[in-house]
């Protein structure tokens, strides 16, 4: 332990690391890297060859959002986008995670609830929503009778986010990574067909409505891929500030009708 800090400090900065996504000891003794690292010599760039007017071909740099869209359109079932997003190797976020977190619930379900991007338990475990902010979505939906294990369409959800890999530190996904996921995101969509999609927090709204600012934005239903859209408040907003639980609950209500008023 390093000289001067106690105890409690000491935990207190493991589980920063944990939370930083650090799982494993790699040595038993602190190595300054800095110190270590000898200085590279700058390797030799290679001599161009002038004696031809040729200059050597550039490759250009994959376009992702490119790569992306080609990707997910040719995938024809969920496994096969599944797959085709576990392939895809252009986003930076899936170096540091786990698991492609890809889906949970039932396809066959009306609603398909979009949130945000996994968290740590999310990319332990491979699946959307199960840590306390999942565990709080799902007394939720259980309070208008829906239930992500339900095998019956009608009483269904389907859930799974915009990111399919943890950003570190849970920070928000930048626009230039919803930017390459969102064909992955649209395909999804198009493959399961809800009736109804509700957008839980900034980033899906970010990456299907084209807008920020949950708060101005939620209980208001929009359309967009040609569903109805009611983008609510995340989960985790409602443990931090409890006393939005009430648009919220309004926001629940407000779903269960327009169910109602569907075939
Ligand atoms: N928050 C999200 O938006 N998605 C998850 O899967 C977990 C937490």
């Amino acid at each position: 332990m390093e000289q001067g800090l106690d105890f409690h400090a000491a935990l207190a900065a493991l589980a920063w690391q944990v939370e930083l996504g650090a799982d494993e000891a790699i040595g038993e003794e602190p190595v300054n890297r800095f110190d270590a690292v000898e200085p590279v010599a700058p390797r030799a760039a290679a001599t161009p060859d002038f004696s031809q007017n040729n200059p050597a071909p550039t490759v250009p740099a994959a376009d992702p959002v490119a790569v992306a869209r080609a990707a997910a359109v040719a995938a024809r079932t969920l496994a096969e986008l599944h797959e085709a997003i576990a392939g895809f190797e252009l986003c930076e976020l899936k170096k540091g995670a786990r698991n492609t977190v890809f889906a949970d619930g039932n396809p066959a379900a009306r609603v398909l609830i979009l949130g945000e991007a996994p968290g740590r338990e999310e990319d332990l475990e491979g699946r959307p929503f199960v840590g306390r902010a999942g565990q709080l979505l799902d007394r939720m939906l259980a309070a208008i009778g829906l239930d992500r294990t339900s095998p019956d369409p009608a009483h269904a959800v389907y859930i799974t986010n915009v990111m399919p890999w943890r950003p570190p530190a849970n920070r928000d996904p930048s626009p230039q990574e919803i930017a390459m996921m969102l064909p992955f995101v649209e395909r999804h969509i198009a493959l399961v067909a809800p009736q109804v999609l509700i957008l839980m927090g900034n980033t899906p709204c970010a990456a299907i409505l084209g807008r920020r600012g949950i708060l101005r934005l939620r209980g208001q239903w929009q359309t967009a891929l040609g569903l109805p859209v009611l983008p609510m408040t995340h989960p985790a907003y409602l443990l931090r500030t409890p006393s939005a639980k009430r648009e919220a609950w309004a926001d629940l209500l407000d779903l269960q009708a327009k169910l109602r008023t569907l075939p």
